[in-house]
């Protein structure tokens, strides 16, 4: 049977399903909840620090994006760091540890941006012996106008600085946690390698406004009549977060350092895809938050399933095995040839391929045939783009299917199995080898 235990940073835990810092880890209440249902580790709820701790709104804090059978596919928040003391968090995560011995417990921070400030709290969480800690740079709201979370984020120097600080004055391992609200995610990575981080874990939240009511005018959620931009989390910024996490596994700058995956992640697949893209464990928020704890076990079991079916051994052997087929468009093989093809006894007609091939694609699905309704490609027109298969609502009822080596694509008359980027294309000007086509026309 797979083996599921997990060494993050330094840290282990009996799998690599950690949830992440939000209200699921906010109080040990929770926290024990999460490890008896079978959570590997936790990242405990952002701490600040001592004084009179933040107060939150009290009208809603939270909003979705619903599918249509009322899913939750996208989940934004206003919500700040704890709301509870530090004291009681402090002594609460050094109990916990104490009874959870075998469980990752890393202690999520944001304090202002002054050495004192971070010296001090790491001397605090320190005491608690919890496992490591997490550098909280990317919540986008409400702390941000303060000067911390993505406003230390966005500024790579800032990273660096205070992650140095924290290499400095803490023993513990160091996770610097990024915010994807920036143009490129390699340079926040970059700064938090060069300040010397343990680790990066990514994604915080993506910026967001999830509506307007529109009879009253109000952004919503609305507080008090008004509202604000939040925090979007959920399986709608899984695809972000897969980039973000295959862009530092694979960049030169940051290839190597350890990456803790963030964003939509609700099943042991979405788990597998991070981690095949370079990520050493996973951490989940909302996923928990709509379905509660127990998604645990269908994580564990699903990966476990899946590992002894391909025959991995243990979870360091998923970890970054997609990072080589990543790469730029310009690498990608102009001369690859696939076609749609409709599976006519699973088609119920419904029609919208062909509608959606008419009027936005290559006209290359039929409606009718014989005075009935029938929908085929026309591979003479079909670029095989994929739309079709897209809009279908019957699952694999459309297929891709690529043509062989040798075959001829009857839309360009191009005999298929030549193997030209971009970068030799001889329609580039700036081919760097302009050689002409392997196989041309016929
Ligand atoms: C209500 C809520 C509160 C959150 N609070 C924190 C926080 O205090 N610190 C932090 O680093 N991230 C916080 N996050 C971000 C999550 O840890 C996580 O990065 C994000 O939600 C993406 O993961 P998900 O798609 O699994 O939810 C919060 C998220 C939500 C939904
Ligand atoms: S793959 Fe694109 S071009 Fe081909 S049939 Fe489908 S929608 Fe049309
Ligand atoms: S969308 Fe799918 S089910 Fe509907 S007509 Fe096209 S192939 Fe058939």
């Amino acid at each position: 049977m797979a083996d599921l235990r997990s060494t993050f940073a330094g840290i282990s835990s009996p799998n690599p399903f950690w949830l992440a810092s939000a209200p699921p880890t906010d109080k040990a209440y929770n926290v024990v909840r999460a490890f008896r249902a079978g959570w590997g580790g936790v990242v405990w709820k952002t701490l600040g620090e001592d004084g009179p701790p933040v107060v939150n709104v009290s009208g809603p804090r939270y909003g979705a994006i619903h599918a249509q059978d009322r899913r939750v596919i996208g989940f934004n928040n206003i919500e700040l760091i704890t709301d509870r003391p530090l004291q009681v968090n402090l002594q609460e995560i050094k109990q916990v540890k104490r009874d959870w011995k075998d469980r990752a417990l890393v202690v999520s921070l944001m304090v202002p941006c002054t050495e004192d400030s971070w010296k001090a709290i790491l001397a605090a969480v320190e005491e608690t012996e919890a496992d490591g800690v997490e550098l909280n740079f990317g919540c986008p709201h409400g702390m941000s106008e303060r000067g911390m979370g993505a406003a230390v984020g966005q500024v790579p120097d800032y990273i660096e600085m205070v992650t140095r600080w924290c290499k400095q004055h803490t023993r513990m391992p160091v996770i610097v946690k990024l915010t994807p609200n920036v143009a490129s995610i390699l340079r926040p990575a970059e700064a938090a390698k060069k300040g010397g981080a343990d680790a990066v874990s990514l994604i915080n939240t993506v910026n967001s406004m999830m509506g307007v009511d529109i009879d009253a005018m109000t952004p919503w959620p609305p507080v008090g009549g008004m509202g604000t931009h939040g925090g979007m989390c959920g399986p709608a910024v899984k695809p972000i977060a897969l980039n973000m996490v295959a862009e530092i596994a694979r960049h030169a700058e940051t290839r190597g350092l350890p990456i803790s995956g963030i964003g939509g992640i609700e099943k042991w697949r979405d788990a597998a895809e991070f981690m095949a893209l370079g990520a050493s464990n996973v951490q989940v928020c909302t996923a928990a938050m709509v379905y509660g704890f127990r998604i645990i076990e269908e994580m564990t079991a699903g990966l476990s399933a899946w590992m002894d079916e391909k025959e991995y051994a243990g979870v360091d052997e998923i970890v970054g095995r997609a990072v080589p087929k990543v790469t730029d468009w310009q690498h990608l093989n102009l001369d690859y040839v696939v076609k749609a093809r409709i599976n006519q006894d699973l088609c119920i007609s419904c029609g919208r391929c062909h509608i959606a091939c008419e009027d936005t694609s290559h006209q290359a699905i039929t409606s009718m045939l014989d005075g009935k309704r029938h929908f085929e490609v026309i591979e003479e027109e079909c670029v095989g783009c994929n739309l079709c298969a897209v809009v279908c609502p019957v699952e694999n009822c459309i297929t891709m299917v690529p043509l062989a080596e040798g075959e001829i694509d009857r839309r360009t008359g191009i005999k298929v199995g030549g193997h030209r980027s971009w970068i030799e294309h001889p329609n580039n000007p700036n081919a760097q080898d302009p050689r002409p086509a392997k196989h041309a026309a016929g």
